[in-house]
């Protein structure tokens, strides 16, 4: 692949309440890092997260359309922006392979389990349901098969007796806001 060089310009995807969007936003700005967020997308219009743009001084856009035209604007606006790397952080919705295909650079996603146990929704009640002993949070590349994508950072917490899917979706969220940051700079470190 070919190197980047300079500061990697990231875009991310968001659709709700955008606290890992937050995080990353943060540790870039105390670490420096080689990798700036440069454009934010939601989804949805209502999306809290696109405050943390707003306030960040990070231009952003919500793109309210059917997966087709969402997906045609958007990479027009990550294009013309020079995304050289694009977060899902809360996007609930499953990108095209035609979309997967046409990016130039590569998509990472944050999912609240330890891949591959829990694809998709509930993971948390799914794993109480299936009494593990472990919860997690997986940082992946994204392919076209939904959650499946070649693992990156993956880290485990011990689901407590007392758990519910609430409780354990507020402490594997605290690792999220952890590992994504990790995640981005192993990645980039590569791309550079
Ligand atoms: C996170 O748990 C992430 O793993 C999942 O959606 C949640 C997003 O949370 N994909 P937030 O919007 O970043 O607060």
């Amino acid at each position: 692949m070919k190197k980047l060089t300079g500061n990697i310009n990231v875009g991310v995807f968001i659709s709700g309440r955008g606290t890992n969007l937050k995080e990353l936003i943060k540790y870039s700005k105390k670490n420096n890092t080689n990798w700036k967020i440069k454009l934010v997308i939601s989804n949805k219009k209502s999306a809290k997260g696109l405050l943390f743009a707003k306030k960040n001084k990070i231009p952003y856009l919500a793109i309210e359309k059917e997966r087709k035209a969402f997906e045609k604007k958007s990479i027009n606006y990550l294009n013309k922006n020079k995304i050289q790397l694009l977060c899902l952080a809360g996007f609930m919705r499953i990108l095209s392979k035609s979309f997967i295909d046409k990016c130039k650079f590569k998509i990472i996603n944050i999912h609240p389990s330890l891949l591959p146990k829990y694809k998709g929704l509930d993971t948390h009640k799914r794993a109480i349901e299936a009494k593990d002993k472990y919860a997690g949070s997986t940082v992946h590349y994204v392919n076209a098969k939904l959650d499946s994508g070649k693992i990156i950072i993956q880290r485990k917490i011990k689901i407590l007796k007392k758990d519910s899917p609430a409780t354990l979706a507020k402490r594997v969220l605290k690792i999220e806001h952890q590992i994504y940051p990790n995640a981005l700079d192993l990645v980039c470190s590569k791309l550079v």
